[in-house]
């Protein structure tokens, strides 16, 4: 056994522990839980590789990358089964699989807001990729400025006996839009319940400012 899964075993046994509910489906399939989430990481691992191969292949053909940094994460143990708990889901593999869409979950960070919609377009025109939901909070940016291309997609994983599709979210924004999401985060984490009034409107200000200065970086890239 890896160092790694050692490590996942010990927090999800924590988990099991710590609340009675989550000893009900999960313990017995122990196994299936961890073939399940092995899948999850090839997922991450296949569309990161996919992603990493536009950015180069642009380089060399357009001396411009469009991707400034990616970004990838498995949902720990604790984050699935507080999710499914909170959405009223029962607790079981059967169901991570069936209601949770972004265990599976890559960020990836472009420099120019158009680079944004150049890598969505041509990840999704790949003929092993399918489109389950896009959310775009860049036309339609949420009620407290935060802006990103929202994707899931589906990847085929194949394995020694079969062919899993794998569900995969991806978050497409610019440096400027992740600075404002990450910080943004964490002041929301840290004020604990919700922010006063005065402050989200300043939020706001803050990421419609941002998006401004994006649209000025790409004429200034453009023109170039
Ligand atoms: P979940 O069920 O919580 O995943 O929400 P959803 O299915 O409605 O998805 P949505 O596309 O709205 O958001 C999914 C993810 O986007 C979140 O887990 C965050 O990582 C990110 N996100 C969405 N809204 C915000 C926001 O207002 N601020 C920040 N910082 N991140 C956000
Ligand atoms: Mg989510």
């Amino acid at each position: 056994m890896t160092k790694r899964k050692t490590k996942e075993l010990k927090q999800l046994i924590n988990t099991i522990n710590y609340d009675s509910e989550y000893r009900l489906e999960i313990s017995d399939n122990l196994q299936d839980f961890f073939e399940l989430m092995q899948l999850y990481n090839s997922a991450i691992r296949e569309v990161r590789t996919k992603l990493e191969t536009l950015d180069e292949e642009f380089h060399v053909r357009y001396n411009h990358n469009p991707i400034h940094h990616i970004e990838s994460r498995l949902k720990s143990p604790q984050s699935i089964f507080e999710k499914l708990k909170r959405k009223g889901y029962e607790i079981s593999v059967e169901s991570i699989r069936n209601n949770l869409a972004d265990i599976a979950g890559i960020r990836v960070i472009c420099n120019y807001i158009e680079d944004i919609y150049t890598i969505s377009e041509l990840l999704l025109q790949q003929d092993d990729i399918t489109l389950i939901r896009k959310r775009d909070y860049i036309a339609n940016p949420k009620e407290n400025g935060y802006r990103s291309l929202h994707l899931v997609i589906e990847v085929p994983i194949f394995l020694s006996d079969r062919k899993e599709l794998v569900p995969v979210e991806i978050q497409i924004r610019t440096i400027a839009m992740d600075c404002w999401a990450s910080l943004e985060h964490q002041l929301m984490y840290k004020s604990a319940k919700s922010l006063p009034d005065y402050l989200r409107v300043q939020l706001k200000e803050c990421a419609d400012s941002i998006a401004d200065i994006d649209l000025k970086m790409q004429n200034i890239f453009k023109q170039l």
